[in-house]
């Protein structure tokens, strides 16, 4: 056959495939675009308060995956930079001190160094410093790197604002966890009452507005709804219903490559 005649079906196989490029593969020596899906990867992103924690966890429970909690990598740097009294103006002593340690998500939990921080990097301190981390340029390329790396040789639902768009665009199913402000505002004001100094609920709701303010002006992985992501909002629903809605979408989508 021509090349000419086999140009229609080389032009046709990126818009035969959903997913974006994965890897390089050659026909008769010519290298193609190919689009390959990562059976193994799901993506939970959104917003602050949309549940995608909860949501995340369960679903890898139920399709027996792993759970990968990339949020909590981005605190573990801010922890590292407040343990190390790192100059927060000065973004390179920051990267500096995350490459002398170990970061990761495993078993649900984050460690750092091999010491579980789960809970400390869950305090208002980190959670305040944590746009130092997720604000560098360079700490995100560490992070994806990592995050990547995580997914070799497992299957794996990871959750976190650029997952789908920037760190696994091949994902097998991409979803977009939302609510409005004001639901998310409710839950988080809900939890907040088993402290002993909550947050009153217009407290929380700025907090809430400023924190979706900071994720989609980030100049680089802001939080985006990927074009070919599954958008689930999730006001008026149950965790349970969400997870359910989700399971399918991926059952679905699993069998989709299969045949
Ligand atoms: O999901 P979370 O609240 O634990 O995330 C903590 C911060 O990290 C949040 O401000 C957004 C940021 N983040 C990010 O920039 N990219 C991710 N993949 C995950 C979280």
């Amino acid at each position: 056959m021509s090349q000419l005649r086999l140009l229609p079906i080389l032009m046709s196989y990126p818009i035969l495939t959903r997913y974006q490029p994965a890897k390089d593969s050659f026909f008769f020596g010519i290298k193609l675009n190919v689009m390959s899906t990562n059976d193994t990867i799901v993506t939970i992103d959104g917003p602050a308060g949309a549940g995608k924690s909860t949501v995340a966890r369960r679903l890898a429970q139920r399709l027996n995956w792993e759970y990968l909690d990339t949020g909590g990598m981005y605190r573990a740097a801010a922890l590292l930079g407040l343990r190390n009294g790192v100059n927060w103006n000065i973004p390179a002593e920051l990267t500096q001190v995350v490459r002398q340690h170990s970061i990761e998500g495993r078993d649900h939990r984050t460690f750092l160094d091999n010491e579980d921080v789960s809970e400390e990097i869950r305090t208002p301190q980190v959670t305040q410093f944590t746009r130092f981390s997720a604000d560098n340029q360079d700490i995100r390329a560490i992070m994806v790197d990592l995050q990547r790396k995580s997914a070799q040789d497992r299957s794996l639902v990871t959750e976190g604002r650029d997952q789908g768009s920037v760190v696994f665009p091949n994902a097998l199913c991409k979803f977009y966890l939302t609510a409005s402000p004001e639901v998310r505002a409710q839950r988080r004001f809900a939890e907040e009452q088993r402290k002993s100094h909550p947050d009153s609920y217009e407290e929380v709701l700025r907090k809430i507005n400023y924190r979706d303010e900071q994720d989609r002006t980030r100049p680089v992985g802001p939080l985006v709804e990927p074009a070919d992501a599954i958008r689930i909002d999730s006001d008026g629903k149950s965790i349970d219903e969400v997870v359910s809605e989700m399971e399918r979408h991926v059952r679905r989508r699993s069998q989709e490559t299969l045949s």
